[in-house]
C-alpha cells in the first residue's frame, strides 16, 4: 500500500443548520488522479475549500501530506494548489503575463523563466502573448491550470476542471490532468462528469447525501456488479450505471 497524502476523517460541515458534509472519510495515495464524483450540491466544492484551508470544518480531522490542517495551515498551503471551478485569470493581462504575475506573487525567483517554461510545458508559445480575454474557454482553462503549478505544488485540487468546456476542450483539459500525473502531481479533482471519472481516475470517490457511499478503482467499482449474462457476450455496467444504482435512482432516469 502507497502512502496516504491525504487522511480525511469524520469531517463535518453545515451552512446555518443544513448539514452538508455528515462524517466523510477517505484516504488518497500519493502519486496519481483522484475523483470526487457527486451531483451538483453535493459538497464537493466544500471538501475542497476544506482541504485547501480556505473553510474550516466543524468537526472531524484533515491530514493534508502529513500536516494537520487545524495545527500547520500555512505548510499545507505551501505545498498545494487549487484551481477553482471559476476561471481566475485576469482578462486584461496576457497568458504570459498572468504567469509572471502568480510567479512573483508567490516570491518565485525567476518569474520570467518560470512563466516561460509553463507556456513550453503548456505548448502555448503561439497564445503567450494574447490577452487572456481572446482565448477559447479550452485556452483559459489551460492557462488557470498552468498557474496552479507555478512554485511545483505536490498537490494539485481541481474543482470541476471541465465543467461548461466543450468537448474538445475537454479533451484538452484530460490530456493536461494525465500529464500533470505522469509528471508526479498527486491530482484531485472533483467533477459532476461519469466518463471524466472513468477516463482520468486511478481512484472514485463517490460523495452523496453528505457521505463517501463508495471508493474504489473503477475495476473495483465494477466488481460491485456481477456482469449481466447476454448468450455469450459480458455486459460490463457503465460507471453511470453504477452511480445511479449505488445512489439509488436506478430508473428514474
Ligand atoms: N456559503 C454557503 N452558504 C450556504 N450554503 C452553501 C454555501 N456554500 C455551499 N452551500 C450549499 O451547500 C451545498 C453543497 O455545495 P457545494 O459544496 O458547492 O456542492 P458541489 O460543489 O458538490 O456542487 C449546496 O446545497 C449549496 O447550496
Ligand atoms: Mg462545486
Amino acid at each position: 500500500m502507497k502512502k496516504s497524502i491525504i487522511e480525511i476523517k469524520g469531517v463535518k460541515k453545515a451552512y446555518k443548520d443544513v448539514e452538508v458534509l455528515k462524517g466523510v472519510d477517505f484516504e488518497v495515495e500519493q502519486g496519481g488522479i483522484f475523483a470526487l464524483l457527486g451531483s451538483n450540491g453535493a459538497g464537493k466544492t466544500t471538501m475542497i475549500r476544506i482541504m485547501t484551508t480556505l473553510l474550516k470544518a466543524d468537526k472531524g480531522s484533515t491530514q493534508i501530506n502529513g500536516f494537520d490542517i487545524e495545527k500547520n495551515p500555512s505548510e499545507i498551503r505551501s505545498c498545494i494548489s487549487l484551481t477553482g471551478q471559476f476561471v481566475a485569470i485576469d482578462e486584461l493581462l496576457t497568458g504570459g503575463e498572468n504567469l509572471q504575475m502568480i510567479a512573483k506573487l508567490r516570491h518565485i525567483k525567476n518569474p520570467n523563466v518560470v512563466a516561460e517554461e509553463l507556456i513550453n510545458r503548456f505548448g502555448m508559445s503561439e497564445a503567450a502573448d494574447r490577452r487572456v480575454g481572446t482565448y477559447s474557454g479550452g485556452m483559459k482553462r489551460r492557462i488557470d491550470i498552468a498557474m496552479s503549478l507555478v512554485g511545483n505544488p505536490k498537490i494539485i485540487f481541481l474543482d470541476e476542471p471541465t465543467t461548461g468546456l466543450d468537448p474538445e476542450s475537454r479533451l484538452e483539459v484530460w490530456k493536461i490532468v494525465k500529464e500533470l500525473s505522469a509528471s508526479g502531481t498527486t491530482v484531485f479533482l472533483t467533477t459532476q462528469y461519469l466518463e471524466e471519472a472513468e477516463q482520468l481516475a486511478d481512484k472514485i470517490a463517490i460523495l452523496h447525501g453528505g457521505k463517501i457511499i463508495a471508493l474504489d478503482t473503477l475495476e473495483g467499482l465494477k466488481k460491485l456488479f456481477p456482469p449481466a449474462k447476454v448468450e455469450y457476450v459480458e455486459k460490463q455496467p457503465t460507471l453511470e450505471e453504477i452511480f445511479l444504482t449505488i445512489i439509488g435512482k436506478k430508473g428514474e432516469k
